[in-house]
């Protein structure tokens, strides 16, 4: 049996309170005085009862007494608490069933009145647990909310960095840029080596900042060209031994420009040693093998590879057919041999 009590068309959902009981006489009075009270109650007969009325409705409280036919307080406060660990529940209880009481409270209870029912008593403790709940809801909100901040500023700040990083990244092409305009045959030449260092390293499974750092660094790579006078590096004929020296001078110049700066300290390897060769012909220390930095051999190889297609003062660009042939031969003296078969089987030039 299910009897509405009080005027519930005011707010049909706010602070309901199901109230179960066997006796009839004693859910009537006390639904009566909650009504009163302002809180709309609905009533049922046993536990069975209740768990349809709470399937069905949205209640912020149940009262319930504990020894009743069909089905008991106790398993009623089970089964709602297993579908709705918050909700606010009130055991009521005879002294003899105290040990109950004990019981119901180590199930989830959140208090208990003693019968017969003191109307004050069980006012003040309906109030206690529905400003519990209103505050435990509040507080839920908060975190709600607050998850939702957190979130708000993640994305935001993930979308910044984006930005910053396309920003920092097109801020070193045009650096590179720079280093390459010095030169007009060496036009594009950075962001090619980029572009072809960069393929290299996801073929050795480079990811996220050791593959931003090679990025990077293959821009770079040439930066000490800044340091070399105009009419050496763009010198019409061949070089002088003297000139070839000096120019030989690029990477440590390079290193010279950017120690001291946070941002390139982690490609100084690759600007220092991009002319190293594997068999340690090469400058400025004449490091042999993998002593040799990883991403300068990758860089190395890019290099030479672009510096051979390309035109220069002295020299026609070569065809790739024959520039390919050439690196070959290189394998294990001037180029670390298996970073050379990943970018010819590859085809990492194309
Ligand atoms: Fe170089």
């Amino acid at each position: 049996m299910i009897e509405p009590v009080g005027d519930r068309n005011e707010s049909p959902m706010e602070n309901q309170i199901l109230i179960v009981d066997d006796e009839k006489m004693i859910y009537s009075i006390v639904a009566q005085r909650l009504a009163k009270e302002g809180y709309p109650c609905v009533m049922a007969n046993n536990g069975r009862e209740a768990l349809g009325c709470f399937y069905q409705d949205n209640f912020s409280l149940i009262i319930s007494d504990i020894r009743m036919p069909e089905m008991n307080g106790l398993e009623l406060l089970k089964n709602v608490k297993a579908v709705r660990p918050d909700m606010m529940f009130i055991i009521m209880t005879a002294y003899p069933e105290i040990d109950m009481a004990v019981e119901a409270i180590r199930l989830g209870a959140n208090d208990f009145i003693i019968k017969p029912v003191d109307l004050d008593l069980m006012v003040f403790s309906v109030k206690k647990a529905l400003e519990r709940k209103k505050m435990e809801e509040e507080i839920e909100a908060h975190h709600k909310n607050l998850e939702k901040l957190v979130e708000e500023r993640t994305s935001k700040l993930r979308k910044a960095l984006l930005v910053l990083k396309k920003t920092h990244l097109d801020s070193v092409k045009v650096l590179a840029g720079a280093i390459d305009a010095k030169d007009p045959y060496t036009r594009g030449h950075s962001d090619r080596v980029r572009k072809m260092s960069m393929r290299i390293g996801m073929e050795l499974s480079f990811n996220g900042e050791k593959l931003e750092n090679l990025v990077f660094g293959a821009l770079l790579h040439d930066i000490g060209k800044i340091g070399i006078r105009d009419e050496v590096l763009q010198k019409k004929g061949q070089l002088t031994p003297e000139e070839y020296q000096y120019i030989q001078q690029h990477p440590l110049i390079g290193v010279k420009i950017v120690e001291g700066i946070d941002f390139f300290k982690d490609k100084i390897p690759m600007i220092r040693n991009h002319h190293e060769h594997f068999d340690g012909s090469g400058y400025p220390n004449g490091l042999m093998g993998e002593t040799i930095p990883l991403e300068a051999r990758i860089i190395a190889v890019s290099d030479a590879f672009d510096a051979m297609t390309s035109l220069r003062p002295h020299r026609r660009a070569m065809p790739v057919e024959d520039v390919i042939l050439e690196m070959g031969k290189g394998k294990g003296k001037q180029f670390d041999p298996k970073i050379l078969e990943i970018f010819l089987n590859g085809k990492i030039y194309q």
